[in-house]
C-alpha cells in the first residue's frame, strides 16, 4: 500500500461566494473556493504552493459568518480572501458583488502604484504582469499621486544570475517566502519598516525592502557585537547591526562551499523559481533581462533534460532562438518549481561547438566534413569490418529518449548481433545491471506524491538536491509538513540533507552495506520502525551500484521492513535506457537475454534479429575488449571520456578501435572517432522521456532542425547496413515501443552479492568520496556564465581528525594525490569519519576520475599545502 493510499476522507464545508454555492473541503482558503466557484479575485501575494501571508491586501473581500444564533452577519472590515479558511455557512461578496471590497481593492493598488516606476515599456514583465493586467482591471483609470516616487539605485545584483528593482517590487514576500519555505536556502529576506520616505537618520531603518542581508547594498551599518539566535553567521551584517541568520533552518549556517563563485551566500539551485513566481518585474535573470517582450515569444511545453525528474517546462523561442525556460505546472512531477539547471542551462544546444555536417577521417587523420551518403557509407563498411575482426559494441549513453534508446538497443541487435551494450556511461558494477534488470518493466513504481506522503525515507547512494533537485523539493515539503522522516548514508550530513532534517547513518565509502545493516540493529530501531509503516520508501541512487554488496543490503533490508525500493538515477536518459534494454543482459520491455522466451518474443517485433543467448559485455569490459582488439568497433551516443570511471582507459580504447559518434557538439568522443555523425538535441527533435518513477514524458519538437534525432541517424545507418529499423518516423518508435511492454514472463531475478572489506587508509592517505554537484563542469552546462557563478565552490571535505593527522590547519588547501595525479582545493573541515576525503567529481579544479585516477572508496593520499 503506499502512503497516498492510506490518506483518510477530506470533511467538506459549503460556502457562498457572491451567491453562488460550492462545497469545498475544509480548511480551504476563500480565494481557493471562489477558484472552483470560478469567480476570480485579484492577488499579488498569494501562491497555492506557499503558506498564506497577506501581505498585498489585494485579496479583500467582504465576508459574512453566521453568529451564534444563526444570523449571517458581515465583519466589519473586508478580510484578505489569501489567509481566511472558509467556514460553514460563510457568504463572501467579492469585488463582483460588494461595493465594500470593490473600492478596497482599488485603493490598495493605488498604493501599490503610488512608488511604482510603471515603465512597463521597458519591463520584462511588460506583457505578461499580474500587476499591469490587474492596475487594468480593478485599478483606477488615473493617479491622483503627485509627488515624486521613491527610487533606488538599480538593479541590486543578487547574485551572478538574478537582479532586483527594488522600485518595481510590491513587497509581496513571495520570493522570500520561497526561499525559506521550498527550497531552504540563504537567499533574500524583506527588511527594514514602512515606506522609508524620510532619511535613514530619522527612524535608524531603511523603509520596506526586499534585498541580501549585505552592507554594501543595503547600507546597513556594520556593527560590534549584536546577537542573533539561530545559525547567525559572523560574516554578515543583520539589519539590528548584528550578525545576520541566512538560510533554512534546519541547515545550519551557510559554510564556505554553499557561497557562489563571488563568495555570496545566494547559493541556491532554485533561484529562479522566484524570478517567475515574482508578480511584478522586480527579479530578472541576467540571461534574459532585456531580450524580448513575452508577445513576440511561441512557447511550447516540454519537459527538461538535465535529470531524471522529467520536470515540465516552458520553451519560449523568438524566430528560432530559445530565449528563456520557465517552469511547467506538473502537480504529479515538480509540481511549479524546476532546478536552476532545468531554467538556464539550455545554451548547450545551440553552442558554437556545434556539429552541423558529418564528419569522416581522412587518409590524414583529420576529421574532414563531407556529405551524410559518404559519411554513411564509410560508417556502414567500417563497422562491417569491424564485425567480422571482433565485434562492435554499443555505448548509447544516459540522456536519451526512450525512442532514441530503442534504436540503439535495436541497432546492436538487430544490425551488429550483439548484447555487447550499456548506457551506464558512468561508475557501474555487474551487481547494479542485475538490480536493474528488475527495474526494467517495473511500470510506475513510488511516485513523487508518493515521497511526500512516505512516513519514513531512507537515501542511499543518492544526494537528493545534487543530483534530482525536484526529488529533494518534494521529499523537503513532505518533512516540512511533519509527515515525512528521511535518513541517508552517506559520509557527511550534506546541507540538501540537512535542510531535509535527515538523520545521518554514517558511512565510509566502501562500509555502505554493513552501514544498512546497522538499520536492523536496536540503534536505529526508530529508521527500522519507520521503514516498516505503510508507504516507507528506500531510495537508492546510481551511485549505490559502486560499491559491492549496497543494492544487496538493501534489497535485503526492503524485504525485512516491507519498505518499496526505488532506484533513482541522475540522467534524464537512463530508465528509458533499461526500458529499451540498453544494457549487456536487458531486451526491450523488461525481458532478460538469457530467457529464450523473451528473445523470440521480441523478434517477433525485430523478425531479423539475431541476439546472442549470453549476456554481453557491460562498459567496463566493452573498454578493455576494444583496447585489447578483441572488439574491433564501438558506435558512441552522447558520452563523455572524462564521466567514464577510466577516461585514460576509455581513451586508448576509443584510439584504437573504429569510432562511429553520434553527437550534437564537438566531445572528447568526437576528437577520436572516424565518423561524427552529428544529432538533433532536446529542442530540435520530439520524444519520450521516463523519468525515475517510469512516468513516459513525451515532448514535442520546439525548433524546426536540420538535424535528425539518434534513431533516424540509425535507421539510415542500419538501412546502408541492409537492415531496415522501421524507425523513421517517431510514430514507427513508438509503435515498437507499444509493441515490445508489457512483457509478463520472466524477468530478472536478483541475486545477492557479498560485500567486500572496505580499503582501510595508512598514514597521510584516505578513502575516496566524491560525487557530481547539480552545478559543475558538465557540457550541458557550457555557454552559461550568470549559472555558473551560482555553483557551489569546490572544497575538500575532511574531518578535523584527519586534518590533524597530516599536519595541516583550515587554512591550508589539501592536496589529494591518486594515481593519475593530485587536485587541490581549499579544506572544509567537515563532520565526518576521520581517513576519509570527499571532492566535487567534476567541478572546476576537480575533475576526479580525470585527475587522480581514483573513485569512490579507493585510497588516495593527502597533503598539506599552504596557502599562498
Ligand atoms: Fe509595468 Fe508590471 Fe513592470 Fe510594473 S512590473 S513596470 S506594472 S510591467
Ligand atoms: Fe514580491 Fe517580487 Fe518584491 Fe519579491 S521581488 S517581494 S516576489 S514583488
Ligand atoms: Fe491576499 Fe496578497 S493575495 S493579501
Amino acid at each position: 500500500m503506499t502512503a497516498t493510499e492510506n490518506r483518510t476522507p477530506v470533511e467538506t464545508v459549503t460556502v457562498s461566494i457572491d451567491g453562488v454555492q460550492v462545497d469545498v473541503p475544509k480548511g480551504t482558503l476563500i480565494i481557493r473556493a471562489a477558484e472552483q466557484a470560478g469567480i476570480e479575485i485579484p492577488r499579488f501575494c498569494d501562491h497555492p504552493l506557499l503558506k498564506p501571508a497577506g501581505a498585498c491586501r489585494q485579496c479583500l473581500v467582504e465576508v459574512a459568518t453566521p453568529d451564534r444564533e444563526g444570523n449571517v452577519r458581515k465583519m466589519p472590515k473586508p478580510q484578505t480572501s489569501c489567509t481566511m479558511e472558509v467556514s460553514p455557512g460563510m457568504e463572501v461578496y467579492t469585488q463582483h458583488s460588494s461595493e465594500v471590497a470593490d473600492v478596497a481593492q482599488e485603493g490598495i493598488m493605488e498604493f501599490l502604484l503610488i512608488n511604482h516606476p510603471l515603465d512597463c515599456p521597458v519591463c520584462d514583465k511588460g506583457g505578461e504582469c499580474p500587476l499591469q493586467n490587474q492596475a487594468l482591471s480593478h485599478g483606477r483609470a488615473t493617479s491622483r499621486y503627485i509627488d515624486v516616487k521613491r527610487t533606488f539605485p538599480k538593479p541590486i545584483r543578487l547574485s551572478t544570475n538574478i537582479l532586483l528593482d527594488r522600485d518595481r517590487c510590491i513587497l509581496c514576500q513571495r520570493c522570500t517566502r520561497f526561499s525559506s519555505e521550498i527550497p531552504g536556502d540563504a537567499f533574500i529576506a524583506l527588511q527594514g519598516r514602512g515606506g522609508g520616505s524620510p532619511a535613514y537618520e530619522v527612524h535608524g531603518l531603511h523603509g520596506s525592502q526586499v534585498g541580501r542581508f549585505d552592507e554594501s547594498v543595503l547600507d546597513f551599518a556594520p556593527a560590534e557585537g549584536g546577537h542573533a539566535d539561530l545559525h547567525p553567521d559572523p560574516t554578515l551584517t543583520g539589519p539590528t547591526g548584528g550578525a545576520a541568520i541566512l538560510g533554512g533552518l534546519d541547515a545550519g549556517p551557510t559554510g564556505y562551499a554553499e557561497k557562489d563563485s563571488s563568495g555570496r551566500p545566494f547559493a541556491s539551485y532554485f533561484s529562479g523559481n522566484t524570478i517567475q513566481i515574482c508578480p511584478v518585474g522586480a527579479l530578472t535573470s541576467a540571461s534574459y533581462r532585456f531580450r524580448a517582450r513575452p508577445f513576440d515569444l511561441v512557447s511550447v511545453e516540454s519537459v527538461s533534460e538535465h535529470d531524471s525528474s522529467g520536470a515540465a517546462i516552458r520553451v519560449d523561442q523568438r524566430r528560432g532562438v530559445v530565449l528563456r525556460r520557465l517552469s511547467g505546472d506538473d502537480p504529479e512531477v515538480n509540481e511549479e518549481w524546476i532546478t536552476d539547471k532545468d531554467r538556464f542551462a539550455f545554451s548547450w544546444q545551440t553552442a558554437p561547438d556545434r556539429l552541423t555536417m558529418p564528419h569522416v577521417r581522412d587518409e590524414n587523420g583529420e576529421l574532414v566534413p563531407t556529405s551524410w551518403s559518404d559519411a554513411l557509407d564509410v560508417a556502414a563498411r567500417g563497422l562491417e569490418a569491424a564485425k567480422g575482426a571482433g565485434g562492435v559494441a554499443v555505448l548509447p549513453g544516459g540522456r536519451l529518449t526512450l525512442e532514441d534508446a530503442l534504436a540503439y538497443s535495436a541497432f546492436a541487435r538487430r544490425v551488429l548481433g550483439t548484447n555487447d551494450i550499456d548506457a551506464r556511461a558512468r561508475a557501474s558494477s555487474k551487481e547494479e545491471a542485475v538490480f536493474l534488470s528488475t527495474v526494467a518493466g517495473s511500470g510506475l513504481g513510488v511516485t513523487f506524491t508518493d515521497l511526500e506522503y512516505a512516513p519514513q525515507v531512507l537515501l542511499v547512494g543518492l544526494e537528493a538536491e545534487e543530483e534530482v533537485g525536484n526529488v529533494f523539493l518534494r521529499l523537503r515539503k513532505g518533512v516540512l509538513a511533519g509527515r515525512v522522516k528521511v535518513a541517508t548514508v552517506a559520509p557527511f550530513l550534506s546541507r540538501g540533507a540537512a535542510k531535509m532534517r535527515a538523520s545521518l547513518i554514517q558511512a565510509v565509502p566502501g562500509t555502505e552495506p554493513d552501514a544498512i545493516r546497522t538499520i536492523q540493529d536496536d540503534a536505529l530501531s526508530l529508521i527500522r520502525e519507520g521503514l516498516s509503516q505503510p508507504g516507507s520508501v528506500i531510495l537508492v541512487g546510481e551511485r549505490a551500484g559502486e560499491t559491492a554488496g549496497t543494492l544487496s543490503a538493501a534489497v535485503e533490508l526492503a524485504k525485512a521492513t516491507g519498505a518499496r525500493l526505488q532506484w533513482i538515477p541522475r540522467r534524464a536518459g537512463e530508465r528509458a535506457a533499461l526500458e529499451a534494454g540498453c544494457l549487456p543482459g536487458l531486451l526491450p520491455g523488461g525481458r532478460t537475454v538469457a530467457d529464450e522466451r523473451a528473445r523470440a518474443d521480441v523478434a517477433l517485433v525485430w523478425q531479423d534479429a539475431r541476439i546472442p543467448a549470453e549476456p554481453g559485455r557491460d562498459l567496463q569490459e566493452i573498454v578493455t575488449a576494444l583496447r585489447d582488439g578483441e572488439l574491433a568497433g564501438v558506435v558512441v551516443g552522447g558520452v563523455d571520456v572524462a564521466d567514464l570511471p577510466d577516461p585514460a582507459a576509455a581513451r586508448e580504447a576509443f584510439g584504437t578501435a573504429f569510432v562511429v559518434s553520434l553527437e550534437v557538439r564537438a566531445s572528447s568522443v568526437t576528437e577520436m572517432a572516424d565518423v561524427v555523425l552529428p544529432v538533433a538535441p532536446t529542442v530540435e527533435k520530439a520524444g519520450t522521456f521516463v523519468n525515475w518513477e517510469g512516468r513516459m514524458r513525451p515532448f514535442p519538437q520546439v525548433l524546426v532542425s536540420y538535424q535528425q534525432p539518434d534513431r533516424r541517424v540509425l535507421n539510415e545507418l542500419a538501412g546502408e547496413m541492409g537492415v531496415d529499423l522501421e524507425m523513421l518516423d517517431l510514430r514507427d518508435s513508438v509503435e515498437q515501443v507499444t509493441n515490445l511492454e508489457g512483457w509478463s514472463g520472466m524477468r530478472g531475478s536478483f541475486e545477492p552479492v557479498r560485500s567486500r572489506p572496505a580499503a582501510t587508509p595508512g598514514e597521510g592517505e584516505a578513502v575516496l568520496s566524491t560525487f557530481k554537484l547539480m552545478l559543475d563542469d558538465g557540457s550541458l552546462q557550457d555557454g552559461e556564465p550568470h549559472l555558473a557563478g551560482t555553483a557551489h565552490r569546490a572544497v575538500a571535505r575532511v574531518s578535523a581528525g584527519t586534518l590533524d593527522g597530516i599536519g595541516a590547519t583550515p587554512d591550508d588547501e589539501l592536496s589529494v594525490s591518486g594515481p593519475a595525479g593530485t587536485i587541490t582545493l581549499p579544506v572544509l573541515v567537515t563532520e565526518m569519519p576521520d581517513g576519509v576525503v570527499w571532492l566535487p567529481q567534476y567541478s572546476p579544479g576537480s575533475h576526479v576520475y580525470e585527475q587522480l585516477g581514483a573513485r569512490t572508496g579507493q585510497i588516495v593520499r593527502l597533503n598539506r599545502e599552504a596557502q599562498q
